[in-house]
């Protein structure tokens, strides 16, 4: 983690080896307008990045004056930045507008570039023989820049220890998810992931129930029970418990943890198998979350349910045509064993029920068809409660992190009709693939729930082989910074 200290000076006169300067829209009496002569000489109008050595100055284009935009400027810079031999770096605070609310409070774009530069220091390096050697150690952030928003800078300085402290955990646990999902599937088996949760667990004062093959039988969870008998590995259900004193609601969060998806008998072709270790980036999210949250000292009790399992093909695997009697003793017929992930989810849901949950949310790299529907970088948003839709909509947009509602519907419910049992596990058509699996896990969802209940479909954001936003190529920790928001501002 970068050290970072705040600075009252004027943004000149911090020191530091290198300055950081947004070059933002053109009106705007930033720093970058005194140096226009020297960029227009080198062309620079804002595009990426420009390091001028000669002042030891990197400009970073920002295109509008919004707070997402900073938080990707501050990654950039630090990402550029680590390249080079500076030890100390420094950044002005900026006054961004939000962009759907209008003006942003000063504190939204001090976590927004807390958070952003943090990012811009990971990297996934533990099989590199080689690692990439980081100087830069500290950021110092000048309040200069916002002198416009000299009556904010109060308030903003009584709250830095707090949004200090919020940002450095949501980077810390953020990290964690991607460590974890991008760690490779023959290291990170159920048991793997497991037993990281019960370190953490026993680290940060948690409670940690690990149920494997036989608690499985004994409950009657044999859609989960099925969808892993191929694998090497037991299957582990794990269950972590944060309990405040006098919580006023009770959120359980489940999470598809399949630590491989080859697609079992229904295999994945070759291109589409590569990645697949991110198939348990819900079940990651959800631990990072409850971690995170005990950290913070959330005031409602949070449960994290990891349903963990590898789809794999033996002798034993589950076929097509099998029909398996899930917990909540519906039957399903099996058409295609490459969605699995609503089939353990059916059984961690029915568990997470028993919990009696105020707010029930299940984040799952469910489907193909999500990432077709919304593109790669949008999580969708399913259920059927609008204003706990909209909730959480709102406070992923406000994380940092795209998500967009799905709606459900009854004629696409009615594709998942089965002949010969309760419901199949795909449709005849492809066509609303994030829908209906949304839909089939809407039948594991009790009358009483069904309004409390939210699924998230992660399969876009959850692993991308590239770098965007302040995601660097790889695991991206989807829903972690959107639930941590969710929790703690939405649910008050
Ligand atoms: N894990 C996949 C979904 C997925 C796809 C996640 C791409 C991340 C990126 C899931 O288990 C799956 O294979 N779903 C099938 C469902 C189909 C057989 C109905 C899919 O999306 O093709
Ligand atoms: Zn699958
Ligand atoms: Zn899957």
């Amino acid at each position: 983690m970068l050290q970072i200290k705040l600075d009252h000076a004027p943004f000149e006169q911090v020191e530091a080896d290198v300055s950081v300067v947004f070059v933002v829209e053109k009106n705007l009496n930033h720093a970058w307008v005194h140096h226009k002569k020297i960029l227009d000489t080198f062309h620079y109008e804002g595009e990426g990045v420009f390091l001028d050595q000669a002042h030891k100055r990197l400009y970073v284009g920002v295109a509008h004056n919004d707070v997402h935009l900073f938080r990707e400027a501050a990654c950039l810079a630090v990402k550029t930045l680590k390249k080079y031999h500076f030890k100390s770096a420094k950044v002005g605070l900026y006054a961004a507008k939000h962009t759907d609310e209008g003006e942003c409070p000063l504190g939204q774009t001090m976590l927004a570039i807390l958070t952003g530069l943090q990012f811009g220091l990971y990297s996934y390096e533990v099989y590199k023989s080689k690692k990439e050697p980081v100087h830069l150690q500290e950021v110092a952030i000048a309040l200069g820049e916002a002198k416009d928003f000299n009556h904010e800078i109060k308030t903003l300085e009584r709250n830095l220890e707090k949004l200090a402290h919020k940002a450095h955990v949501i980077v810390e646990h953020v990290n964690l998810a991607r460590d974890l999902v991008n760690t490779p599937p023959d290291v990170a088996s159920a048991p793997y992931v497991a037993k990281k949760a019960q370190d953490l667990a026993e680290k940060n004062g948690l409670e940690c129930f690990v149920h494997g093959e036989d608690y499985l039988k004994e409950k009657g969870m044999n859609a989960y029970l099925a969808v892993n008998r191929a694998s090497a590995n037991p299957p582990q259900l794990v269950h972590v418990v944060y309990k405040p004193k006098n919580a006023k609601k009770k959120i359980v969060l489940v999470g598809k943890g399949l630590t491989y998806d080859c697609g079992g008998l229904s295999i994945k072709t070759a291109e589409y198998m590569i990645t697949m270790k991110a198939d348990k980036g819900g079940a990651c999210a959800v631990l990072a979350v409850v971690n995170a949250l005990a950290h913070l000292k959330a005031e409602d009790e949070v449960h994290a349910v990891l349903g963990l399992a590898e789809n794999m093909i033996a002798g034993d695997a589950y076929r097509p045509d099998d029909i398996l009697i899930s917990k909540e003793g519906k039957t399903i017929e099996v058409r295609n064993t490459d969605a699995e992930g609503r089939l353990v989810l059916a059984d961690c849901l029915s568990f997470a029920q028993d919990l009696e949950p105020d707010i029930l949310v299940d984040f799952a790299t469910l489907t193909g068809a999500c990432v077709v529907g919304l593109g790669q970088y949008t999580s969708g948003i399913m259920g059927n409660n609008e204003t706990l839709k909209n909730a959480f909509e709102h406070a992923a947009l406000k994380s940092g992190e795209l998500m967009a509602k799905l709606p459900f519907n009854r004629h696409l419910r009615k594709l998942l009709d089965s002949k010969i049992a309760d419901i199949s596990n795909i449709t005849p058509v492809r066509y609303g693939g994030a829908v209906t699996a949304g839909l089939f896990l809407n039948e594991f969802i009790r009358e009483e729930y069904k309004d409390k209940w939210l699924h998230i479909d992660i399969a876009g954001p959850a692993y991308i082989e590239k770098d965007w936003d302040v995601n660097m190529a790889g695991a991206s920790g989807a829903g972690v910074r959107a639930c941590i928001e969710f929790v703690l501002e939405s649910l008050k």
